[in-house]
């Protein structure tokens, strides 16, 4: 990975910075519902995710979850977003902050994670493989309520 990159536990008041990332990923604004997904999730006592710092910067962020029960597993690591600034990105900075996480959720004996992606999205899928990730024993089902 590229030098003077460090790894650190997300804060709370590490979300305008992330929120900057997104949209310069996204070039656009963020949702409100974006905002208050990352918001509350780095208000938890316990906020579970990294970013990395380049000159005192945040240049990447991946935020997951532990889930205790739910979808017939009794434990389970989950990534909910991950992302890299632009400028910064195919340097080795999105694997080292999924690494992290992955030694994280280890110690905290969880074994399996899952995450999901856009089925459009073949550089997020690619990312995905290209960290170890395979395709889950589940299906994504959907229902649109009007
Ligand atoms: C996907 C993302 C998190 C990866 O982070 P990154 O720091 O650029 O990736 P890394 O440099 O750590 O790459 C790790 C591996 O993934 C692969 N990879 C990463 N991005 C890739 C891409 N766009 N296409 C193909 N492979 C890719 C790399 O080849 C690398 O494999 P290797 O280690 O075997 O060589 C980052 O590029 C990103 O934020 N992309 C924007 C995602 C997006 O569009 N989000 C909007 C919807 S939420």
């Amino acid at each position: 990975m590229e030098k003077g990159i460090k790894i650190r536990k997300i804060r709370a008041a590490d979300v305008s910075e992330i929120v900057a990332i997104q949209e310069s990923i996204l070039q656009k604004k963020v949702s409100k519902k974006w905002v208050q997904m990352a918001e509350g999730h780095l208000k938890k006592q316990e906020a579970l995710g990294f970013v990395a710092l380049k000159g005192g910067q945040v240049v990447g962020f991946i935020i997951g979850e532990i889930k205790w029960e739910g979808f017939g597993l009794e434990q389970s690591g989950w990534i909910q977003v991950v992302g890299v600034h632009p400028r910064q990105m195919g340097v080795g900075i999105g694997r080292i902050l999924a690494e992290r996480l992955f030694s994280f959720f280890k110690k905290e004996g969880i074994r399996d994670i899952h995450t999901a992606v856009r089925w459009d999205a073949g550089d997020m899928l690619s990312f995905f493989k290209a960290i170890g990730f395979d395709r889950s024993p589940f299906i994504n089902l959907r229902k649109h309520l009007d």
